[in-house]
């Protein structure tokens, strides 16, 4: 039979991403709407282990949805990797009488819920990362607000390459993922896109595009770079030195996990909040939500985990295509 939940805490687990205070308030007040108390966890596994829970009301998710980070505020926690630091969590959640729990983060966060989930806790994932690498689902809590801090902080930097006819190169964020960079350098009109599943470690090919594009009346050359590339200052460097064409580097950095929510992340994190909310009362565990062409699902994290994600052919054709 399937397990009556009565007090659901929520945390935020790995990098912050725009949207999760959307994420919390939904969990809060769809919970309270069922009849259910809420606990919020600071700082994800590692205040679940410090024990710094605290009761959360309709009112203490009050003007947050417009704001950035996470009022739960989050952390990386080694110690919540070993099986010691998922025991103690365990008993921390029956301590606080939290028998569901909802997880805002990645892949890793879900691994640590997988594992309170065999200590006898329904835990359910929600996807939240800027950098989309989640497989089973078509939308991550963040991507959004993310892509377009980094696409106008391309659009800003094709000015001053444009006007010193120069060639820039700009490092977007997104771990081993190119998805940001195939996004932002599409809707930047980057000449040339490096995504980490694709890139082959040829920059003469990318030398030679420079060139034939000066022969072909371009007057500046934009590189989006992804992070699992990097080497964004060196690869200016190697650049400048091979075209003669003045070359510089910026790295967009933490600037993308930052900034008020877009409509999209807030409307997804809100979905996504009561989603979770709902699989708790109809007693499941260890299930993570997703939105797969168009519908709201929920998949087990074991699968979740083992399913993989790949960069669109179509899409990856198309950013090569447009630069002509
Ligand atoms: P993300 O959730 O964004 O993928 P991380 O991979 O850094 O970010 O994971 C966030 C946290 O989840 C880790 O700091 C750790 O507390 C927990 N975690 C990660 N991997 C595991 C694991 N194998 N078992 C238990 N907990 C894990
Ligand atoms: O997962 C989100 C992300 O911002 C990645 O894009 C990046 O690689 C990583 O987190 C950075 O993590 P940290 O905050 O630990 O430096």
């Amino acid at each position: 039979m399937a397990k009556e939940v009565n007090t659901i805490g929520v945390l935020t687990s790995g990098g912050d991403a725009p949207g999760m205070n959307a994420a919390i308030r939904s969990v809060v007040r769809r919970a309270i709407s069922n009849g259910k108390k809420v606990k919020g966890i600071q700082k994800g596994y590692q205040g679940l282990i410090n024990e710094e829970i605290s009761d959360m009301s309709p009112r203490d998710v009050s003007d947050i949805i417009q704001k950035g980070g996470t009022i739960l505020r989050t952390a990386r926690c080694e110690e919540f990797k070993t099986e010691e630091g998922q025991e103690l969590g365990a008993e921390m959640c029956k301590k606080h009488g939290i028998d569901g729990l909802i997880v805002i983060g990645g892949d890793g966060s879900y691994r640590g819920a997988q594992a309170l989930s065999k200590h006898g806790i329904n835990t359910i994932g929600l996807p939240g990362t800027i950098d989309l690498d989640i497989a089973c689902t078509d939308y991550t809590i963040g991507f959004d607000t993310a892509i377009n801090t980094a696409m106008q902080a391309i659009d800003k930097i094709r000015d001053t390459s444009s006007s010193h006819e120069r060639c820039s190169i700009v490092e977007v964020m997104g771990r081993g993922a190119g998805y940001i960079a195939l996004w932002c350098g599409v809707a930047g009109g980057a000449e040339d896109i490096l995504l980490p599943e694709k890139y082959e470690f040829n920059e003469q090919e990318i030398i030679n595009h420079i060139i034939d594009n000066r022969k072909k009346g371009k007057t500046f050359h934009l590189i989006v770079n992804a992070e699992g590339i990097g080497h964004s200052t060196s690869m200016a460097r190697r650049i400048e030195a091979a075209t003669g064409i003045e070359t510089r580097a910026t790295i967009l950095g933490y600037m993308q996990r930052g900034g008020s929510p877009t409509c999209k992340d807030r409307f997804y994190a809100s979905m996504m909040g009561a989603y979770a909310v709902d699989l708790l009362c109809q007693g499941k565990t260890n299930r993570v939500v997703g939105q797969k062409n168009g519908e709201w699902k929920d998949f087990d994290i074991d699968e979740a985990l083992a399913m993989q994600k790949n960069i669109s052919e179509f899409e990856y054709s198309v950013s090569r295509s447009l630069s002509i």
